[in-house]
């Protein structure tokens, strides 16, 4: 039996409650980050201990749903990490040309903006209309944000500059209308995105995926569940199949590592060797 320390023990009985309850499971996230994210929860909230937010949570409903957008962490933006964009430009993109058909899903979108980044650069590339692109998190509050593409306005400068730093080719004002404190994303750039719930932890694979991109999700993990992820991918994927992680995760420590080679390893886009 392992010994764990009290409060080891508060936090395993809390994801556990989480998981019977509600059917969210993340007792196989970073012990690091998810005690983090308690430990910050409990104080923005005021509640004294973790077990006495095990037994409140249990009975309500809301603020549940406050600690779950805490413990899953939605930050996002356009075009973050622009470098990853231009490699995506400059060395998938061609190969994508190729193809009749391209199916892009995109694990852990959280709000959307990443998703609709993506989306600019397959319409400028003339890609967009063969594209099937399903975007899918397991928190459902995000989920319905995504579908909507109404973002503060406040961010618009920051994601101007990330576009032009990833190589976009117009103005990024051409994407949107601005109202009031809203910037709201082109209609246009939904037509072809299938937002929907799906959760890494306990569904199964998506099958047949030209790329799978699935950024700044697994840092959360532990390597039990990254192991898991991975393996999802690799099965979802199709032969010659593309995978895109965030700038902090890497194929290299999973025991599928030798199925995929690099295409551009320092922006981790790696390819099913067959
Ligand atoms: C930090 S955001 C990353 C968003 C986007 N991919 C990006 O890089 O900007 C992490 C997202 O992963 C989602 N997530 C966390 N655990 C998940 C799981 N087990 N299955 C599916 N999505 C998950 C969270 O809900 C959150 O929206």
């Amino acid at each position: 039996m392992e010994n764990l320390k009290n409060e080891s023990i508060e936090v395993k009985l809390l994801l556990d409650a989480i998981y019977m309850k509600y059917g969210y499971d993340f007792r196989n996230y970073s012990k690091a980050s998810i005690k983090r994210r308690i430990e910050g929860f409990l104080s923005q909230s005021g509640i004294g201990s973790i077990s006495f937010l095990q037994h409140e949570i249990l009975y309500n409903q809301v603020l549940f749903g406050k600690l779950l957008s805490q413990l899953s962490v939605n930050v996002t933006q356009m075009f973050r990490d622009p470098d990853f964009y231009s490699a995506l430009i400059k060395h998938v993109i061609p190969e994508l040309k190729k193809k009749k058909i391209i199916k892009i899903w995109h694990a852990g979108c959280s709000t959307g903006e990443e998703v609709y980044s993506l989306a600019i650069i397959l319409k400028e590339e003339g890609l967009y209309n063969k594209c099937r692109i399903y975007a899918t998190d397991m928190d459902e509050i995000v989920l319905q944000k995504a579908k909507k593409a109404i973002y503060p306005i406040k961010y618009i400068q920051e994601y101007t500059l990330n576009y032009n730093k990833a190589g976009g080719q117009k103005s990024f004002n051409d994407y949107y209308t601005a109202k009031y404190d809203f910037a709201m994303l082109d209609s246009g750039l939904k037509e072809n995105i299938l937002f929907s719930n799906h959760n890494l932890a306990s569904d199964s694979v998506f099958g047949e995926m030209d790329i799978i991109i699935c950024r700044n999700v697994m840092i959360y993990f532990d390597r039990e569940l990254q192991e898991r992820a991975f393996k999802l991918f690799k099965d979802s994927l199709c032969a010659r199949g593309i995978l895109c992680l965030g700038s902090k995760e890497t194929i290299r420590i999973s025991e599928y590592s030798d199925a995929f080679e690099d295409i551009v390893a320092p922006q981790k886009i790696y390819r099913l060797t067959k």
